[in-house]
C-alpha cells in the first residue's frame, strides 16, 4: 500500500461511549475478523458478536474497561480496485490511562470522536478533542448508541451539541450504533474520505526512522516493539539501532497486528515484506532484557544513523502506594512480577521499601487510583500474585525554613508535629476538575466538591435543552470547573458523584500548581507500637473523623489476641481516636502476622 491508500486513526471518547465495540464492528466489516456463527441455544433474536476483541487483558474484559491501547491493521475494500489499509488504534477512555492516549495519537493524522447518543458530550469528550486538536488531527464525529434512542431527541440533542463542539454542520455528524453494526460502514467511508494519508516519501533511499510506541514480552522471542514507521523501510534481516541505548539488534522477524501477530517476514510477494513508512506494525530484534525496551525510544538502520524524533514526555506520577506480597517468602517472584508487568505500563515507577509490619516490598507510583487498583488486579490475573495495597499518598512538597525542597511519596517520611516546627510550607497537588451533568444536581455536586476542599471556578451551560422535559438526557446541561486537592479525589470521589447524579455526572481533571495545605501525619499505634505501614496524611480539618474510622475498622479487622490490644489514632502525642479488643479467654494459638495480614487484606484495610 502506498501511503496515499494508508489511513492511520484513533477512536476517541468519554468511557464506555462503545469505542471497543466499534472497533470489533469494523474489524468485523473488513473481514479481519471472523463474525462468529450463531449459537443455536441463544433466540433468535440474539446475534452472535465479537466481543471487545481488542480488549484483551483479563482485567478489560471483567471491568469493561479499555486499560492499554492495542493496534489492529485492516484492509478496506471500498469498491473493486479501491482498498485502504487502516491502521486503528483503540485507546483508554479513563482519565487514569490519558499517557496510554497520548502515546497512541502519536501515530495517528486523524481520529473518530464518538458520543453516546444518550449521554451527549461528556467531560472527557472535551478533553481528548482538546488532545487531538493540539496534534493537529482531523476530527470525524460521531453519535453511538442510536439503537438506544430511536425518535425520543436524544440522539438529535447529541448531534447539535457534538457538531457545535467541533464547529462543522449537523450533516457531517454520523449516526452509528456500533452494537448492531448500523451505520458503521458510513464511518469507514468516512476515514478514508476525511482523515488524510500519512505524509509521502519525499525521495527514494530515504532513511529508516521508527518511533517505539508499545511493547510486550514473548517468553520465546523477548521483546516484541511496537513501531509507527516515520520514514524510510524495515525489513527483516536489517541491523537496527536504538537512539536511546545505542545498541543495535538484528530484525528477526516483521508484522502487523491483525489484531493478532501476523508476520509478513515470509509474505508471497516480496514486495509485501516490508513495513513501509506511513504504517504501524511490530519487530522482534532478540531483545531478551525488557529493562532495553524504551517507550518513545527511535531506531535508525545501523549504517545509516539518524537522530531521534521527538516524542512525549512520560507522566509524573500522582498516587503513591506501598505493595508488599502477602506470602512473607515472595518478594522475588514478586520483584519479578513487577519488572515484567511494568514493561507493558510504563507508566509505573517502581522503587523498593520495606517496613516492620509487612516486610520488604516496593513503593510504586501510578497515574491515578483507578490505574493502581487495575495493577493490582493485573498481578493477580496475569502472575498469580496476591498482594496487600497500603493506603495512597498523593506526592506532597514540603519546604523547609533552611531554604530546601523535599517531595514526600510516603507516609512514613511526612514529619511529625516536632518535625514541622522546621517546615515553613506543606504544599499538596491540585487538580483542575471539569463536571458535566444535567442542572438539577448543581446542587448535590456542589456540596460534594465543598465537603472535598472544593472550590468553584466557573459554570457553563453547554446546552439550553428544555426545563420542562421529562426526561434528564434532555435538560440543559451545564459544564462546571473546580479547583480540588489531587488527595481527595484519589479514593471515593468518583463514585459518590455517579450517585448523587443518578449516573448522569462525568468527570475529568487535569493537573494544576501545588497549593499551601494544613496537612498532618496520623499515626496508628496497636498495643502502643506504631505500624508504620498504616500511617497516613491528611488534612488537619478532617483528621478527628479519619481517626475515629480508622480506629473503629482496625477494631474489626484485627483478630482476637490472648491478650487485650488497644488500638490508637494520634497525631504526635494527641490521641484522636481509641478502640479496645478484648482477650480471648482460652489459650488458642494463632499466627499472629500471618492472619493479621490476611485479615486486613480481605478487609481491603490498607486501600
Ligand atoms: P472503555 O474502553 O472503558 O473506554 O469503553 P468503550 O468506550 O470501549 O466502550 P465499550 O465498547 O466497552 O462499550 C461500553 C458498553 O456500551 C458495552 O456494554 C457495549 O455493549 C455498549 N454499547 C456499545 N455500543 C453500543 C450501541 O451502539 N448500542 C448499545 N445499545 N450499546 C452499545
Amino acid at each position: 500500500f502506498p501511503p496515499e491508500r494508508i489511513r492511520n486513526f484513533g477512536v476517541l471518547a468519554h468511557i464506555d461511549s462503545g469505542k471497543s465495540t466499534l472497533s470489533d464492528r469494523m474489524l468485523e466489516m473488513t473481514g479481519t475478523i471472523r463474525k462468529p456463527v450463531a449459537d443455536p441455544n441463544r433466540l433468535a433474536t440474539e446475534e452472535a458478536k465479537n466481543e471487545q476483541v481488542l480488549d484483551t487483558l483479563k482485567v478489560e474484559r471483567e471491568r469493561g474497561i479499555t486499560v492499554r491501547a492495542q493496534s489492529a491493521t485492516m484492509i478496506y475494500t471500498k469498491a473493486a480496485n479501491d482498498s485502504y489499509l487502516l491502521n486503528l488504534v483503540d485507546t483508554p477512555g479513563h482519565v487514569d490511562f490519558s499517557s496510554e492516549l497520548l502515546r497512541s495519537l502519536l501515530s495517528c493524522q486523524g481520529a473518530v470522536l464518538l458520543v453516546d447518543a444518550g449521554q451527549g458530550i461528556q467531560a472527557q469528550t472535551l478533553s481528548v478533542l482538546d488532545e487531538a486538536l493540539s496534534r493537529g488531527l482531523t476530527v470525524v464525529g460521531a453519535v453511538n448508541k442510536w439503537d438506544l434512542v430511536k425518535d425520543d431527541g436524544r440522539g438529535e440533542a447529541a448531534v447539535q451539541e457534538l457538531s457545535d463542539l467541533l464547529g462543522c454542520d449537523p450533516s457531517e455528524i454520523l449516526r452509528i450504533s456500533a452494537k448492531t453494526g448500523w451505520g458503521v460502514e458510513s464511518v469507514l467511508e468516512a476515514i478514508v474520505e476525511r482523515i488524510p494519508p500519512p505524509p509521502p516519501i519525499p525521495s527514494e533511499g530515504e532513511n529508516l526512522r521508527a518511533l517505539a510506541f508499545d511493547s510486550w514480552y514473548d517468553s520465546f522471542r523477548g521483546v516484541v516493539s511496537l513501531v509507527s514507521i516515520h520514514e524510510g523501510e524495515l525489513r527483516k534481516g536489517d541491523s537496527i539501532t536504538s537512539t536511546t541505548t545505542g545498541k543495535s539488534y538484528p530484525v528477526l522477524d516483521i508484522g502487523i497486528l491483525s489484531p493478532g501477530e501476523l508476520s509478513i517476514a515470509t509474505h508471497l510477494d516480496p514486495d509485501s515484506r516490508v513495513l513501509r513508512k506511513g504504517m504501524v506494525g511490530w519487530f522482534v530484534c532478540g531483545m531478551k532484557d525488557p529493562k532495553e525496551a524504551f517507550l518513545g525510544d527511535t531506531f535508525h538502520l545501523t549504517t545509516a544513523p539518524m537522530p531521534p524524533l521527538e516524542t512525549f514526555k512520560p507522566l509524573k506520577p500522582m498516587v503513591y502506594a506501598g505493595i508488599y506480597p502477602l506470602d512473607p517468602g515472595g518478594f522475588g517472584k514478586l520483584e519479578d512480577a513487577i519488572r515484567r508487568l511494568t514493561l507493558t505500563d510504563r507508566s509505573v515507577t517502581v522503587n523498593r521499601e520495606s517496613s516492620s509490619f509487612l516486610g520488604q516490598g516496593f513503593r510504586l507510583g501510578f497515574n491515578g487510583s483507578l490505574h493502581m487498583d487495575v495493577f493490582r488486579q493485573r498481578l493477580e490475573d496475569e502472575f498469580d500474585e496476591e498482594v496487600i495495597v497500603t493506603r495512597p499518598l498523593v506526592p506532597v512538597k514540603i519546604i523547609y525554613k533552611d531554604g530546601t525542597e523535599k517531595t514526600i511519596d510516603n507516609p512514613a517520611d511526612f514529619p511529625d508535629p516536632g518535625g514541622l516546627l522546621k517546615v515553613t510550607q506543606v504544599m499538596e497537588p491540585m487538580i483542575r476538575a471539569t463536571i458535566v451533568a444535567p442542572d438539577e444536581y448543581m446542587g448535590a455536586i456542589m456540596s460534594l466538591c465543598t465537603a472535598h476542599r472544593g472550590i468553584p471556578i466557573s459554570q457553563t451551560y453547554l446546552s439550553t435543552g428544555s426545563t420542562s422535559s421529562a426526561s434528564t438526557a434532555l435538560k440543559p446541561r451545564v459544564s462546571l470547573i473546580f479547583s480540588l486537592p489531587l488527595s481527595s479525589i484519589i479514593t471515593t470521589f468518583h463514585s459518590n458523584l455517579k450517585s448523587i447524579s443518578s449516573g448522569f455526572a462525568s468527570f475529568d481533571y487535569e493537573e494544576a500548581p501545588y497549593e499551601v495545605s494544613d496537612l498532618v501525619r496520623m499515626n496508628i499505634l496497636v498495643s502502643g507500637q506504631k505500624i508504620d505501614a498504616l500511617c497516613t496524611v491528611v488534612h488537619r480539618s478532617q483528621v478527628q473523623k479519619e481517626g475515629r474510622d480508622w480506629a473503629a475498622r482496625l477494631r474489626e479487622a484485627i483478630p482476637r489476641q490472648q491478650h487485650e490490644v488497644v488500638i490508637q489514632a494520634a497525631v504526635g502525642t494527641n490521641i484522636l481516636a481509641r478502640e479496645r479488643i478484648a482477650p480471648f479467654r482460652k489459650m488458642k494459638l494463632l499466627s499472629k502476622q500471618k492472619v493479621g495480614k490476611a485479615r486486613l487484606k480481605e478487609r481491603n484495610m490498607c486501600v
